[in-house]
């Protein structure tokens, strides 16, 4: 795609057509700055072109722990500001993890009992490979499970908070099992500080070491980018 407003449009499109196509369908949603143009466009589709939510079920990759859904850095604050304030889903469809939990465990455990069948999982990428908050040296085999996040990745998402301090120390998401069991997967690649990294993911080798790098065995993934971020394949 040549900028970020075509690769926007184009998972859009085709997100779009599996609604259209099944009423009933489940999503797993991303949050970060990559997604904001698809929901945005989708927002758009959902105003001018009838495209309803109403039947679907979303499924967010993961959150943050100790924010609360008002605290404009949780990802509950980001997926309603940017996207489902603004559509016709309903409320009891919308699946985010609580990272406010009293048991976190059996928060994971909750979370992963209730997803199923996922139609489409789109996906961003973090500048370490990460995929969620699945950080290097995770097993595949993993499911939604409780993290660290990496200084590499603390220090990405700063930008979004006063000092790097606040940015919270662990958080939950699903597992690469979790998504890897999604029927089709949407990776949503932006920007030039993205290039290396999506280089990696498409010819290295397959390791835990870089998370991503198991998208290379799901037989249905879609991989729409930028120019800047394809720029070194
Ligand atoms: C966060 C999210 C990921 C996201 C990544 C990249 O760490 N947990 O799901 O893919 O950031 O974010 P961005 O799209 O802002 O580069």
């Amino acid at each position: 795609m040549n900028n970020y407003d075509e690769m926007s449009e184009r998972a859009a499109a085709m997100i779009a057509d599996q609604i259209k196509h099944v009423p009933h369908s489940t999503l797993g949603l991303a949050t970060g700055s990559t997604p904001e143009g698809l929901y945005r466009s989708l927002i758009q589709k959902n105003r001018q072109d009838k495209v309803s939510f109403k039947d679907v079920t979303t499924f967010n990759l993961d959150e943050y722990i100790g924010l609360s859904e008002t605290d404009t850095n949780s990802y509950h604050f980001f997926m309603h500001s940017h996207f489902f304030d603004y559509i016709d889903i309903q409320h009891h469809n919308i699946h985010i993890p609580n990272g406010l939990a009293n048991d976190l465990e059996q928060e994971c455990e909750n979370y992963e009992a209730k997803i199923r069948n996922i139609d489409i999982q789109v996906l961003g990428l973090g500048l370490n490979g990460h995929i969620g908050f699945n950080e290097p040296g995770t097993s595949f085999l993993s499911r939604t499970h409780l993290v660290h996040l990496t200084e590499s990745t603390r220090k990405a998402n700063s930008r979004y908070f006063k000092t790097i301090e606040d940015v919270p120390e662990r958080a939950i998401t699903m597992g690469i099992n979790t998504i890897m069991k999604s029927k089709k997967i949407i990776l949503l690649v932006s920007g030039e500080r993205k290039a290396e990294a999506v280089e990696r993911l498409m010819n290295g080798e397959i390791s835990e070491d870089f998370p991503a790098s198991v998208l290379q065995r799901h037989p249905n993934v879609v991989l729409i980018g930028d120019k800047a971020a394809l720029k070194k394949l």
